[in-house]
């Protein structure tokens, strides 16, 4: 999801409901699917919200996501979420930086809180291959703060790193580069056996993942733990951004991963649909659980799915995921219940 979402997240703002505190039951997740599905799970935004605010306050600009939900959605058999967040507020003042105790504790929560119940944590810097607004280009700078930041989680198995989210109209080797820096700035820290999610550039979108240069740029990544997924996205409206609540036709998932999967099979590779989405509505219904179907068929190469999105302050959003009222949870989620 782009920034035009993320400010219409911060305009909800003012109609914020406050997070239940308590963690209403005892609850944790499986790792073993009967979706075949290694990863299924939900973004859990919040802490990137307000990303125009920088580094914002807690409760006006941005907020985190809520423990009560993380049980819900494991209760529904979910197992990954994925916690953006901005690299800002994390390291302030520059990539090479310290971390900010503040943001950090905020963070650290929700990680520790997630991967108590069993679950994976996404640690996903939602800044789409910029800091404060400008293309990364220091390359080394990058890889610092992931060394700074994976330093953190080390010693958690259960997290997931994301190199970045939605790299965009960059030069597709410094994308290349990034995710190298990434990798290595991991490995780097210590942490050798959690998984990375990498993205690609134009979005990290699934449907232009081959022509977009993607496909033949990041197959070159390397990774001395060789754990690698890569992470794309797709929504099924007619232009992919993720913004109407119309899909294209009942077929439009499928068709919209047919060239990512059979460049995964061809060089061997897994991903995970990092991010998806479709309306509350029959024709959206059938497009998405189309699309899982075929995932599952190829479940040698698709790891795993997760919805866009959850967290407390969407309000009425469009794909809302967030119980007990929100669009998406109702409308949509008990049609999901067979690849979850
Ligand atoms: C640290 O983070 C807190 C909470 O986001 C913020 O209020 C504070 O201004 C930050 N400090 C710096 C130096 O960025
Ligand atoms: C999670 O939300 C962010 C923005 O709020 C969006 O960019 C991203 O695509 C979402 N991911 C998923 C899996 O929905």
């Amino acid at each position: 999801m782009r920034f035009f979402d993320i400010v219409l997240g911060a305009v909800a703002v003012g109609s914020a409901i406050a997070a239940p505190a308590g963690d209403a039951q005892t609850v944790s997740a499986k790792s073993k699917k009967a979706s075949k599905f290694q990863y299924v799970g939900i973004n859990e935004s919040g802490a990137e919200f307000g990303n125009k605010d920088l580094p914002g306050q807690l409760g006006k600009h941005y907020t985190w996501p809520v423990h009560s939900t993380i049980d819900t959605m494991v209760s529904k058999g979910f197992n990954t979420f994925r916690i953006p967040f901005m690299m800002e507020r994390l390291i302030p003042t520059k990539m090479t930086g310290t971390v900010n105790a503040t943001y950090l504790q905020g963070l650290e929560d929700i990680v520790s809180y997630v991967t108590s119940k069993g679950a994976f944590a996404v640690v996903d810097p939602h800044n789409f291959g910029r800091y404060y607004d400008k293309v990364i280009t220091d390359v080394d700078g990058f890889k610092a703060w992931w060394t700074t930041t994976a330093k953190i989680f080390a010693s958690n198995s259960k997290v997931i790193f994301d190199t970045n989210n939605e790299y965009h109209d960059m030069d597709q080797n410094l994308v290349f580069k990034l995710n190298q820096a990434a990798i290595d700035g991991i490995r780097a820290a210590g942490a050798t056996t959690q998984t990375i999610f990498v993205e690609g550039n134009s979005y990290s979108g699934a449907w232009t993942w081959t022509s977009s240069g993607n496909g033949a740029s990041l197959l070159n990544l390397k990774d001395p733990s060789d754990k690698i997924i890569y992470e794309m996205h797709q929504y099924l409206d007619s232009d992919g951004s993720g913004t109407s609540t119309a899909c294209v036709s009942g077929n439009i998932g499928q068709e919209r991963l047919q060239a990512a999967t059979a460049w995964l099979k061809a060089n061997g590779k897994k991903a995970v649909l990092g991010e998806t989405a479709g309306g509350s509505n029959a024709q959206c219904i059938k497009a998405l659980t189309g699309m899982l179907s075929y995932m599952q068929t190829n479940s040698d190469v698709w790891t795993g799915w997760l919805w866009w999105g959850g967290g407390p302050w969407w309000g009425d959003y469009i794909y809302g995921m967030e119980p007990p009222s929100s669009t998406a949870y109702n409308g949509v989620l008990p049609s999901l219940q067979p690849y979850i």
